[in-house]
């Protein structure tokens, strides 16, 4: 079945107008409802009165402007390295950070169930690539252990986008320090989500220090768009000069920069969409046990109910956009064959009445059969 876009007509919170129809959401990546928080709305008219829309050049044309310059600051700050610089997407910077650090002879890697971005990057790079399970290191370590490569980096997400699944950041820190490798973290669902002030996961686990190169996104929590690569000057520095996703492209729009930035210090002011963002995720994830789905190992804001079949995960989901909820089927190539599943995202607005209402529906379709357990 071929893939298509809907149309959603409104400011996006837990429900949306979606082809006409208000539906409930439970799909966005708008973890802590800051796409259309009034600071952030506030912030993004303030900078555009002073300073237009968009940069209109490349970063190293006239494209820097203030707003460019004071963000890198606060995400340096935030990630608690050096330096930090930001780009269009997430995308472009995991495409930037690998393809220009990662050099003929040394080794790239990943796990298994990297992003996109990632894998894309990594097979791009002149560097050789070869990919581990998480839970699995042996494997890992085998390849740490090999001295023919100059250098070696280990690449994975934090929170894994389809799995909702952590990443054991301790144990790639001990084996990183073991071997003399370099670890590179995409906090693109920890961002906002995680941490004392919203750094991610590493800075939760008091491990941001023991990783080299931190990558986020602006386009999910930040409830904006754009990317962020934050490490050391030099590397920041390297990344100016050599990445071609940096040097040429259009720098992201003030209006952007300016939302993020307020964004930013929501995260420390408003700390409580964090932990009601957690207990959400808590709450649904303990109903949809107890109606005897499959969750896989979700620990976060992010819970696969993972159905199998492409063609049943489709009609689960189908059915459900029927009874108004938005929940589209998640099927491979993204999933594995035989694990296509309904990806489920929380938001820090969802209701308590919101989430059982899903229960509700689950339910119904598991005792009428259209939905196997
Ligand atoms: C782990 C991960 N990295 C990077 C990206 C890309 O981010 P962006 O949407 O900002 O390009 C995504 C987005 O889906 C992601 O899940």
């Amino acid at each position: 079945m071929l893939r298509k876009t809907v149309c959603i007509d409104c400011a996006q919170g837990p429900t949306a107008v979606i082809d006409g129809q208000r539906k409930i959401v439970f799909c966005s990546n708008n973890y802590l409802n800051l796409a259309n928080h009034p600071k952030i709305i506030g912030a993004v008219t303030g900078a555009m009165d002073k300073y237009g829309l968009g940069a209109v050049a490349s970063r190293l044309l006239s494209g820097t402007m203030r707003p460019h310059v004071e963000l890198e600051k606060k995400f340096a700050s935030l990630f608690e390295k050096e330096a930090a610089l930001i780009f269009p997407s997430g995308w472009t910077c995991n495409e930037a950070v690998i393809t220009t650090i990662a050099e003929k002879g040394d080794l790239i890697l990943l796990d298994k169930l990297d992003h996109a971005s990632i894998i894309d990057a990594a097979q791009s790079s002149p560097a050789q690539l070869r990919t581990y399970r998480r839970g699995k290191y042996e494997r890992l370590e085998r390849f740490l252990g090999d001295d023919g490569f100059e250098k070696k980096f280990i690449i994975t997400e934090s929170i894994f986008s389809m799995d909702g699944d952590r990443a054991d950041l301790a144990k790639l820190v001990e084996l990183k320090n073991k071997y003399g490798a370099f670890l590179i973290v995409d906090e693109a669902h920890a961002l906002g989500c995680m941490g004392k002030t919203g750094a991610g996961l590493a800075q939760e686990l008091g491990l941001l220090d023991e990783v080299d190169i931190v990558v986020g996104t602006m386009s999910k929590a930040l409830g904006a768009t754009g990317g962020v690569v934050a490490s050391k000057k030099v590397l920041i520095e390297l990344l100016i000069n050599k990445a071609r996703s940096f040097i040429y492209t259009t720098a992201p729009t003030v209006a952007n920069c300016a939302a993020v930035s307020e964004a930013i210090d929501i995260l420390d002011s408003e700390p409580q969409r964090r932990e009601k963002l957690a207990d959400n995720a808590n709450y649904l994830r303990s109903g949809l046990q107890e109606l005897g789905l499959n969750t896989g190992n979700s620990t976060t804001h992010i819970i696969p109910v993972i159905i199998g079949e492409e063609k049943d995960a489709l009609e689960v989901s189908k059915r459900l956009y029927d009874m108004g909820f938005f929940v589209p089927a998640i099927r491979p190539p993204t999933v594995a064959t035989g694990t296509a599943r309904l990806r489920l995202s929380l938001q820090s607005d969802h209701t308590k009445e919101q989430m059982d209402s899903l229960c509700d529906a689950l339910s119904g379709m598991i005792n009428d059969g259209a939905l196997a357990i």
